[in-house]
């Protein structure tokens, strides 16, 4: 059971292996529909789109042996509540790390130029030509990046910024990554998540959403950052506390933030669209035909491994 559209190449690879049934409409399940699912089908293919909760998981007699997930991240899911219904989950890691870390550069370089605001102005009829005063943003070469997290979209982030950008790389990451790899991107590690929010130009953020990191940017650490600074935002969207950032953006105790996902989205709060200095897109980071051509693949190989009666590569549960 595919719970969305999928890319029609890895929807007829699925139709070509397994009895599939496709979400033709593309219309998200709700929960009593993912429930039918998770006791029909044999495998259940989730997007973030889908709340698979201890609630849903913890009805009836379940179907379902295994949730291969289209996407690296998957605090979507219920983990727990999975594994204590033996469940198998896989996602699709590696795939979709360059084109979310270039999205991230897309998100620096667009909230430090005031892109938005440019494209808004323009397309308003607003611009009266160029003047030297006009828009004036952030320079972006040789500034501090600060990256929360250091797994594989960090460290092409790390990479891109460093040797595109000349910007010096932090990073927080609470275990120590393999000997040489911070050194190699020329990327100095910190103590404390505190320090990055204190001492960065721009802080984006690549640790894992969920309820470990469930707010991590509150308004104490919004506080430490400098009032020039920026946050960036490609993880999980309740890795921001939104009401917070909207506080801070408002009292101009920060610069700007540019952000691809939200808590309890689509919805995306009226305050937040109503500022400026803010960039917003819709959930773009591996929107990329190459990548998702390449995660919906990711799945299938999963699934062939697991009904194969082999492990699959991308098991997180
Ligand atoms: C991911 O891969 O985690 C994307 O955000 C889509 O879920």
């Amino acid at each position: 059971m595919v719970t969305r559209r999928w890319p029609e190449e890895v929807e007829q690879a699925l139709l070509g292996s397994y009895d599939a049934v496709l979400n033709l409409h593309d219309r998200p399940f709700d929960p009593a529909e993912l429930q039918h699912a998770l006791e029909t089908a044999d495998a259940v293919l989730p997007t973030v789109t889908d709340a698979v909760t201890a609630e849903v998981l913890g009805g009836g007699r379940l179907r379902v042996r295994i949730l291969g997930n289209l996407g690296v991240g998957f605090s979507h899911i219920d983990i727990d509540a999975a594994r204590a219904r033996g469940l198998v989950v896989t996602n699709t890691p590696g795939v979709l790390t360059d084109c979310t870390a270039d999205l991230a550069m897309t998100l620096i370089l667009m909230v430090a130029r005031r892109a938005g605001e440019g494209e808004r102005h323009l397309r308003a009829g607003e611009w009266q030509g160029w003047r030297p005063t006009h828009l004036l943003g952030t320079r972006v070469t040789g500034k501090v990046l600060g990256l929360v997290g250091f797994g594989r979209i960090a460290r092409a982030v790390a990479h891109r910024a460093h040797f595109g950008f000349g910007m010096q790389i932090r990073f927080y990451s609470p275990s120590a990554p393999e000997a040489g790899l911070a050194e190699s991107l020329h990327a100095v590690r910190c103590d404390s998540a505190d320090q990055i929010f204190g001492q960065s130009d721009f802080v984006s953020l690549h640790c894992p959403g969920g309820a470990a990191t469930r707010h991590l940017v509150d308004a104490g650490r919004l506080a430490l950052m400098q009032p020039h600074a920026f946050l960036v935002n490609t993880a999980r969207g309740e890795v921001v506390d939104t009401a917070a950032l909207i506080e801070a953006l408002r009292a101009g105790r920060i610069a700007g933030a540019a952000l691809d996902v939200y808590e309890g989205e689509p919805a995306v709060p009226e305050a937040l669209r109503a500022l400026d200095n803010v960039v917003l897109l819709p959930h773009l980071g591996s929107a990329t035909r190459e990548s998702r051509v390449a995660m919906g693949m990711r799945v299938l190989e999963n699934l062939d491994d697991f009904f194969g009666g082999r492990e699959p590569r991308d098991r997180v549960a």
